[in-house]
């Protein structure tokens, strides 16, 4: 029998690509989104069928997992995929900003993994896998709260394993470095007069990053294979930029890794405007 995965976030990059990837492979797939409309090319694929979630509506969800259902006869796995950055200086960003960045990127998750483990607990089957990030294990300047939510993401699926595992869910991270995909045109930076020569320089030498970075296909392989395993791993790291910084935490004293990444981003001269 088919077996059926539900992404959040499936309307660009690494959710989309996933969908794709997985209908490819002969899944089906339920591709949520909060605008339908950004769905069409995805709505062409025959084992595609999208359903309307936004992450803060609890009501959404829950005609998503139904609809699915009713759809597809089940859900095999959870693909928590929807998620921004918010960057800047912390003592800019609003209370409102750092509410909607924790919103999205924790409770969001939060409320679709909760509403989604009644099924998998009746099934006796399931597996939840989480778009996290290298920047839920290591940090760079300006992400303070964007490391923040996806560093409470991996204390969040950590802790949630043991409990699960009686009911065999498994919990599963996917920690990408920099990937080409939409999120970089998505980022909510917050400027600054006090901060802005630094947080510019910072800013335009991270952005540089991702010209380079590889595309959400190399994202989606580790989706598949956290999918498909049938291991109790928590964690895929993807790319080599993601394994080496990660390394590098691992084995390096504090302060000589804080040295090499201020040293990644701290240099070049933003024209001060
Ligand atoms: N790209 C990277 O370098 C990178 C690296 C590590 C981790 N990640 C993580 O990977 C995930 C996907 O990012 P991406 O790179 O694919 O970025 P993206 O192309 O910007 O995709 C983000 C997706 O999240 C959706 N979204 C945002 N808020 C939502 C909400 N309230 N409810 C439902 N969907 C919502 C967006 O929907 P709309 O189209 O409606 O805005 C979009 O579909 C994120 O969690 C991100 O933190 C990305």
């Amino acid at each position: 029998m088919k077996k059926t995965i539900l992404i959040t976030g499936a309307s660009t990059g690494i959710g989309k690509l996933t969908a794709l990837h997985f209908a490819k492979q002969g899944w089906n797939v339920a591709a949520t989104m909060r605008t339908l409309d950004k769905g069409v090319e995805l709505a062409q694929v025959p084992n595609i069928k999208l359903f309307r979630l936004d992450v803060l509506d609890e009501a959404s969800i829950q005609a998503a997992i139904s609809g699915a259902v009713s759809a597809f006869g089940g859900i095999d796995v959870l693909h928590n995929n929807a998620g921004y950055g918010l960057v800047g200086a912390f003592e800019a960003m609003s209370p409102l900003q750092i509410k909607q960045q924790f919103d999205t990127n924790v409770f969001g998750v939060m409320n679709v993994t909760r509403a989604l483990l009644p099924h998998f607990r009746g099934r006796k089957s399931g597996v939840i896998i989480t778009s996290s990030s290298m920047g839920g294990l290591v940090t760079f300047p300006l992400w303070s709260v964007y490391h923040a939510s996806k560093w409470a993401i991996e204390g969040f699926m950590e802790s949630l394993h043991y409990e699960l595992r009686q009911f065999n869910i498994r919990v599963k991270n996917i920690e990408p470095g920099s990937i080409r995909t939409e999120f970089e045109n998505a980022i909510e930076f917050v400027s600054s007069p006090v901060y802005d020569a630094y947080a510019l320089t910072v800013y335009e030498n991270m952005l540089a990053s991702y010209r380079s970075a590889p595309s959400a296909e190399i994202v989606a392989n580790a989706v598949w294979r956290a999918a498909n395993d049938g291991s109790s791993r928590l964690r895929y790291v993807v790319g080599a930029q993601a394994r080496v910084i990660i390394l590098l935490k691992r084995l390096l004293p504090d302060s000589l890794f804080f040295g090499i990444a201020r040293r990644a981003v701290e240099n070049g001269s933003h024209p001060q405007k």
